[in-house]
């Protein structure tokens, strides 16, 4: 793992990594066992994943960990998700302070239960000055309803004569977002082989590298996403632009 992490060009980073963290219920399965054990399971492939982008002094981390849609999955189901939800986030928090993390929530957090609600508050508060990686998980969260959330702040600021319609551009919608205080995603990774976006971060992903691996998020560890990394940085990022304009200006 070493020589692979040597390899990786330090200058031409990402900076900000999302992940679709998928296929906890088919690796609990595969092992005979219930789909909650998969979820269970799956926190030491966020430590991972948070350790190597940390070391790589990759900013931004953000971990899609319950989508809109996922509330239609059982009710022992999500209760257990919830529930794990609270208890890892209080287990790490002390972690989250040694390693000099900030934690950021976004989605749409008013349909989370209480207890998961204040415990997030809580550790977003505590976490604020941290500076070395900014770690997001997206919770309840799906970006339809981000967009449409977003339509309507925009709306009734322009009711209220608080925005004009004529300013409303790439930049204010950013600043309406969940995720305002995020740069736009560089690189996408979706594991369990699945290769779709699931309403994740549409309007963000505008432009972002998408890698997807057939690993289950709870075998994912930091080789895995190293490699992700080195296949980012095989790419050349046009933006629309000729090849011989990327290479004029690198
Ligand atoms: C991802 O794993 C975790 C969540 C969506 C909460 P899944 O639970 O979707 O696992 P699979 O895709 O059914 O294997
Ligand atoms: C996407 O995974 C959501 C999260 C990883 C939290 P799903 O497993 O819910 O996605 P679909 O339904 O297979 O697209
Ligand atoms: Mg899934």
């Amino acid at each position: 793992m070493n020589e692979r992490l040597r390899s990786i060009n330090l200058h031409k980073k990402p900076n900000h990594v999302a992940v679709i963290m998928d296929g906890n219920g088919r690796w609990a399965k595969s092992k005979g066992m219930q789909r909650v054990f998969g979820h269970k399971n799956a926190l030491t492939s966020i430590r991972e994943s948070v350790d190597i982008a940390s070391e790589l002094d990759i900013q931004y981390l953000t971990l899609y960990a319950f989508s809109t849609e996922n509330w239609n999955r059982p009710k022992l189901e999500v209760d257990t998700l919830m529930n794990l939800m609270v208890s890892t986030l209080k287990k790490e928090l002390p972690e989250f302070m040694k390693k000099n993390i900030k934690i950021n929530a976004i989605g749409n957090l008013n349909q989370l239960p209480s207890n998961a609600r204040n415990t997030l508050a809580d550790i977003i508060k505590k976490t604020k000055n941290n500076e070395k990686i900014t770690l997001t998980f997206a919770l309840s969260y799906g970006s339809r309803e981000e967009i449409v959330n977003t339509i309507k702040k925009l709306c009734k600021k322009v009711v209220n004569n608080q925005l004009k319609i004529e300013k409303i551009d790439d930049k204010i919608i950013n600043s309406h977002l969940y995720t305002f205080n995020l740069p736009d995603v560089d690189l996408m990774i979706r594991t369990s082989g699945e290769q779709r976006i699931s309403n994740f971060l549409l309007w963000q992903m505008a432009y972002a590298e998408l890698y997807f691996t057939e690993v289950l998020w709870p075998d994912f560890r930091k080789e895995h996403f190293i490699n992700a990394i080195i296949d980012y940085q095989n790419r050349e990022r046009r933006f629309g632009k000729t090849s011989e304009q990327i290479k004029v200006n690198e």
